[in-house]
């Protein structure tokens, strides 16, 4: 898969696919990672990237020119299943949308500030609009680096334990149950017996049951 990221401060967003999960799904080359820095992409002398809103008002818009150049120059070389404009009033993520976006080939994402993009960036150029939550960032990156996490740790090979994704919280609408690890007592604090036990099956059905406790207690809005 391949994730083109458009933004005014690529330092800002780089350092996460340095690490971890990130950095081994970039470095198998399951993932290839590009970063864009749309003033390259600016049209005039001034590399100028905003400008006031037409009628007025707070805040500096994000032109279409330097977008629609940098997006061009992408579709030369390949087709894009996905645009994404990481953007607060965008479609709330959840799983199946991530779900959706692991299966893609090429996803271009355009990181917003300042008060956004031109209304036509999102009306001509632009295929998918994501929020990551209902909470305003102060632009697109952080939202960015949180989709293509959620994306890159489901293309296959990329987790270490292939049924490990399957199992997380929300791929079933439900919440993941308790998990432990040795010591099996700390200071008198001790893991639930069954788990030691060594039979799968009850294994499993105590993990159903916790699941669905889990999901009812915290999360009862995923169970409808
Ligand atoms: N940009 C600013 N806030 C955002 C949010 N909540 N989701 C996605 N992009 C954003």
């Amino acid at each position: 898969m391949r994730i083109d990221i458009i933004t005014l401060f690529p330092d800002l967003i780089k350092s996460p696919f340095e690490s971890s999960i990130l950095k081994r799904a970039t470095n198998s080359g399951k993932a290839d990672i590009h970063f864009h820095n749309l003033r390259n992409y600016a049209t005039n002398k001034h590399k100028q990237v905003d400008d006031y809103p037409f009628g007025g008002g707070a805040g500096m818009v994000m032109m279409i020119q330097p977008i629609d150049r940098c997006i061009k120059m992408l579709k030369k070389s390949r087709s894009y299943d996905s645009i994404i404009y990481l953007t607060p009033d965008g479609e709330k993520l959840n799983q199946k949308k991530i779900n959706h976006f692991s299966t893609l080939e090429n996803i271009i994402m355009l990181c917003g500030h300042y008060k956004g993009v031109d209304q036509r960036v999102r009306d001509h150029l632009i295929t998918d609009e994501v929020s990551i939550g209902d909470f305003v960032l102060s632009g697109g990156e952080l939202a960015a680096t949180i989709l293509c996490d959620c994306i890159v740790r489901l293309i296959p090979g990329v987790l270490g334990d292939e049924s490990s994704a399957l199992t997380d919280s929300f791929q079933d609408d439900l919440l993941a149950p308790p998990i432990y690890t040795r010591p099996a007592n700390y200071k008198g604090w001790e893991v639930p017996d069954v788990l030691l036990s060594g039979n799968a099956s009850l294994i499993n059905n105590w993990r159903e049951e916790k699941s669905l406790k889990n999901t009812q207690k915290r999360r009862p809005d995923l169970l409808k």
